[in-house]
C-alpha cells in the first residue's frame, strides 16, 4: 500500500513510518517540522533499509496537501500532524483551531478530490474529558472536554462521523491514544520535547540525566492506592502496530477504538519501576495537584482486541528501557554531534 502519513517525522509518525517499511509499504511523509527533525526520517531509513518520500509543508497549505498528491497515488492516509500541548492550547486556542482543525478539513478536501478514501486519525484519550466510568470503553461519553487541545480532538472526531455519512465511499477509523510512551528498542528514534516537558515521563528522564534536580509529583492525596496519578501508559511501538491492525481492518464508514493496554500505573510505580531499570536515583519534589488532572484514566482496549486483532504486548518495563536507552544515547535529541576537529 501506498500509505501518507501527516506529521510522520514526530515522535509517534517516525515509529509508524518505520512500522510500515518493515512491513514493505510504501511511505510518504508530509511534516513542517514545526516539531521534529528530518533526522528522524534518516534514522527511520537506516533502521529498516529502505527510502521513504518526505515532503516538507504543512497540512493547512491546498497546495502543499496537491504537491504530495499528485507526486504519486495513495491508497491511504495516517493523519498526526497536529499540535498537542494541552497548556499552549489554553494560551493560544485559535492557533490549535486553525491547525488541528482547519488542517483536517483541507486535508480532507484534497483527499475527496484526489479519490483517496481511507483515513485513519490520531485522536486521544482526552476527548473523555472527565472519566464517568473506569475503564474508560468506546461508548462512555465523550465531548466533555477540559482544554482546546481536546476539543480540537473531538470536533475532528465528530467532522469525520459526519463527513462519512455524507461520502459512504469513505472509510474512517479514529484512535484514540492514552498515554504513549517508550522508544524503538534500536534507541535511534525517541520523543525529545522542546523546553520543559509538561508530561511524566520526559521530565523523570530529565531528572535521571541531571538536567533537572527533581520530578514534581502532582498530588499524593488522590484516591488510588498510593494516591498519586494513575495512567494507562501503552508503548509507542504498539500503538504503531496498532495502526497497521487499523489499516488492514479498515471498513467503509466510520469508527473509533481505543488504544491502550487497560493497566494503569501510578506516579510513584513509575518512579520505581525506572529506578531499578537504569539504576538511577530520582529525586521527588511533592506537589498540589496540577489543575485540570484526573484521578484515574484507564482504557478497556477490548474492542482494538476483538475487532482489529490487536492488543499491546509491551509491559512498562519495556517502555521504561527503551525510552532510558534512546535518552541516553541522543540526550539532546536529534541534535547532529559536531565530529571532532570539524568545523
Ligand atoms: P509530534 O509533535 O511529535 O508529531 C506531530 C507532527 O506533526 C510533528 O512532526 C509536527 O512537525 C507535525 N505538524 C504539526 N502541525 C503540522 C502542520 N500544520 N502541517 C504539517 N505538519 C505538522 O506529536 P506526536 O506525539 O507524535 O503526536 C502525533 C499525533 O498524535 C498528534 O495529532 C497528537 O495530537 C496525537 N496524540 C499524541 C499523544 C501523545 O501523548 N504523544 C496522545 C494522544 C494523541
Ligand atoms: C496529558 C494531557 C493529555 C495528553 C497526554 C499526552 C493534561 C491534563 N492531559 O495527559 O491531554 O493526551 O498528556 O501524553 O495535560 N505528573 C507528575 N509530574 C509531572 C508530570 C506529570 O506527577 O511532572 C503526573 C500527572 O499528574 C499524571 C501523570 O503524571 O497523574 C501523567 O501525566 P502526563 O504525562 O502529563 O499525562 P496526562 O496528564 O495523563
Amino acid at each position: 500500500m501506498n500509505v501518507l502519513i501527516t506529521g510522520g517525522a514526530g515522535y509517534i509518525g517516525s515509529h509508524i513510518a518505520l512500522s510500515l517499511l518493515q512491513q514493505n509499504h510504501h511511505v510518504l511523509v508530509l511534516d513542517n517540522l514545526c516539531n521534529s527533525s528530518p533526522i528522524a526520517l534518516q534514522r527511520v531509513e537506516a533502521l529498516s533499509g529502505k527510502k521513504l518520500a518526505f515532503h516538507q509543508g504543512d497540512i493547512r497549505r491546498r497546495a502543499d496537501l496537491n504537491r504530495v498528491f499528485n507526486s504519486e497515488s495513495i491508497d491511504a492516509v495516517i493523519h498526526m500532524a497536529g499540535l498537542k500541548s494541552v497548556n499552549e492550547s489554553l494560551q493560544k486556542p485559535v492557533k490549535y483551531y486553525q491547525n488541528n482543525i482547519a488542517g483536517t478539513l483541507t486535508l480532507l478536501e484534497t483527499m475527496k478530490q484526489h479519490q483517496v478514501n481511507k483515513l485513519i486519525f490520531s485522536s486521544s484519550a482526552t476527548v473523555y474529558g472527565i472519566p464517568v466510568k473506569i475503564p474508560l470503553c468506546e461508548n462512555c461519553d465523550a465531548g466533555n472536554t477540559t482544554n482546546p487541545y481536546g476539543a480540537s480532538k473531538y470536533m475532528v472526531e465528530k467532522i469525520l462521523r459526519e463527513v462519512v455519512d455524507a461520502q459512504p465511499e469513505l472509510a474512517i477509523t479514529a484512535l484514540r491514544y492514552f498515554n504513549p510512551a517508550g522508544a524503538h528498542a534500536s534507541g535511534q528514534i525517541g520523543e525529545h520535547p522542546a523546553g520543559i516537558p509538561n508530561n511524566l515521563l520526559p521530565y523523570l528522564f530529565q531528572v535521571a540525566n541531571g538536567l533537572r534536580a527533581a520530578l514534581p509529583v502532582f498530588g499524593d492525596d488522590y484516591a488510588t492506592p498510593d494516591g498519586t496519578g494513575v495512567r494507562d501508559y501503552i508503548h509507542v511501538m504498539d500503538l504503531a502496530e496498532g495502526h497497521i491492525q487499523a489499516l488492514k481492518n479498515l471498513q467503509a464508514g466510520y469508527r473509533h477504538y481505543n488504544l491502550g493496554t487497560g493497566q494503569g500505573y501510578s506516579v510513584l510505580e513509575i518512579v520505581r519501576m525506572f529506578e531499578q531499570v537504569s539504576g538511577k536515583r530520582v529525586p521527588l519534589d511533592m506537589r498540589p495537584r496540577r489543575p485540570g488532572d484526573v484521578a484515574i484514566c484507564l482504557s478497556d482496549p477490548s474492542s482494538a482486541r476483538e475487532e482489529l486483532d490487536w492488543q499491546a504486548t509491551r509491559g512498562l518495563e519495556a517502555m521504561l528501557r527503551d525510552a532510558w536507552r534512546w535518552q541516553v544515547l541522543n540526550p539532546q535529541g536529534y541534535v547532529v554531534q559536531p565530529v571532532e576537529g570539524e568545523v
